[in-house]
């Protein structure tokens, strides 16, 4: 028995008259008083539902399929036919197995009716079932697979960068610690501080914050490379951007410098987008609908839109002479809240926008100090109702510089020598940024919490399923 998608049938690669199996799940039913149910069923290949015929002729049309209700799994064998008055294609059932009934439907959590998403959060295993997690769902495996795609056409390999650690990369102290030491027992050394060398590495370790050091080992080799994995971030963020563990692109390449590489971010993304809208699109209508937002327009706009640059400085200078949004100053040093990054990119620009040379205090040890020596290499990509999406910078190639880099952060050198070794022995410029997967994903579907777009979120408090 050769199985068939409702894709597949929508894709006409089905012949009407042609006898076809398909599994899938019922997702509404009404049964008409002349002895006919149009069975409503979604098999998660695509947006569209498919309708079924089932006639009182079938054995088992009183004994089953009057009892079927939303949630149950069927394997039914048809002919795929156009609807009378409708011109739809639609399935003429022969036979229809029931595969799982519902326990208690008048109890079944996704009943087929609008949920909100706080509500669908707490049924993390069930939400799948329904439509806007199921385009959610496509649209993300789509453009992962077309990261993956893209990226190796351009010539860049996938590294795969380890997920336990012994380094910070970004230099702050929000790491999760990997450890199998008894918390009940701690083991102590002679100082009285729990003595790591006792525990599995013999060291102290965490999960990663990005994999961008060691990937940039592999840039200074190989020249172009990316890794593609989950980070983990032990912040105590509860905003609807954070995530405790989250997905990250990180794009590391040899001889580029800062403006090369935010360009090739924009290309990246522009191809990610042509990608999704061509691969998507019904799924994207259903959100557009649903987030009342101009999804498709806003990402056609960005296709044909050219990166546009500010400077760190210049931005201040705004965001200080817009005295009616915000009460206090902003003083040159400090770092943008998530209120100035949608102030600068919704609404005075009401575009992207890429700002660049942030003050080297509110950046990473790692980021190429400009001539200045104030302010460093680095560009934040922002994008309207989102904020930052895409964190970037040419990397401190020289050696000397970095060793004081490490210093001023108050980061023993000693624990990146490894890294050091990268500037020692032939060192170049190299540039990398990261661009965070669910963010993408709130631009490209219009959802607003990062929570709905990834399967099972983990933030702080909240590890449940
Ligand atoms: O700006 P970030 O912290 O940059 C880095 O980690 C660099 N090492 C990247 C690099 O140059 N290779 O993070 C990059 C992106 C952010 O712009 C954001 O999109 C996302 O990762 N991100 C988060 N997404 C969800 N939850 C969080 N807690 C996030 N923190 C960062
Ligand atoms: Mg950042």
């Amino acid at each position: 028995m050769k199985l068939t998608t409702i894709i597949d049938i929508f894709n006409k690669k089905i012949l009407t008259s042609q006898i076809i199996f398909i599994n899938a799940w019922v997702r509404n039913k009404r049964d008409s008083k002349i002895g006919i149910s149009f069975i409503d069923i979604y098999d998660g290949s695509c947006f569209k539902h498919i309708q079924v015929i089932a006639n009182k002729d079938l054995k088992n049309y009183k004994k089953d399929i009057l009892q079927l209700t939303s949630g149950c799994s069927v394997c039914i064998e048809g002919i795929v036919q156009k609807s009378i008055n409708k011109d739809q294609l639609e399935i003429y059932a022969k036979s229809i197995k029931i595969i799982g009934n519902v326990f208690n439907p008048e109890t079944y959590p996704i009943a087929p009716k609008s949920h909100t998403l706080e509500y669908l959060r707490n049924l993390a295993h069930l939400r799948p079932r329904t439509n806007i997690i199921g385009a959610i769902t496509r649209i993300r495996h789509f453009i992962a697979q077309e990261i993956h795609t893209f990226l190796s056409q351009q010539g860049f390999l996938w590294i795969s960068t380890p997920l336990i650690t012994a380094l910070n990369t970004e230099g702050s102290g929000e790491m999760f610690c990997v450890s199998t030491l008894n918390f009940e027992d701690i083991p102590k050394n002679l100082k009285g501080k729990v003595d790591y060398k006792k525990d599995f590495f013999g060291k102290k370790t965490f999960l990663t914050v990005s994999g961008q050091l060691h990937l940039e080992s592999y840039a200074c080799a190989l020249s172009k490379v990316y890794t593609f994995g989950p980070t983990f971030r032990a912040e105590n963020s509860n905003t609807t951007r954070h995530l405790a563990e989250f997905w990250m692109i990180e794009i590391e390449a040899a001889f580029l410098n800062l403006d090369e590489i935010i360009l090739f971010a924009y290309k990246m993304l522009k191809n990610i987008f042509k990608n999704v809208l061509g691969r998507c699109f019904d799924d994207l209508i259903f959100l557009e609908k649903k987030t009342n937002t101009n999804l498709i327009n806003r990402m056609q706009q960005f296709i044909v839109s050219e990166a546009f640059f500010i400077e760190y400085t210049e931005a201040i200078k705004i965001i200080n002479n817009s005295t009616n949004y915000f009460k206090s100053y902003l003083n040159w040093g400090e770092d943008f809240s998530s209120e100035h990054e949608k102030y600068l990119s919704d609404i005075y620009y009401k575009k992207p926008i890429v700002i660049k040379n942030y003050p080297k205090k509110i950046k990473a040890f790692y980021m190429r100090l400009n001539q200045d020596q104030k302010t460093v290499a680095s560009a934040d990509i922002l994008l309207p109702g989102i904020g930052e999406i895409i964190g970037g910078s040419q990397r401190e190639e020289r050696w000397e510089q970095l060793n004081l880099r490490l210093k001023e952060n108050n980061l023993n050198p000693e624990n990146y020598n490894w890294y050091q070794d990268l500037r020692r022995y032939g060192t170049v410029p190299h540039s990398g940024f990261g661009l965070g997967l669910e963010r993408l994903l709130s631009y490209v579907t219009g959802i607003k919490n990062v929570r709905d777009l990834i399967p099972f979120p983990r933030t702080p408090k909240y590890a449940n399923f």
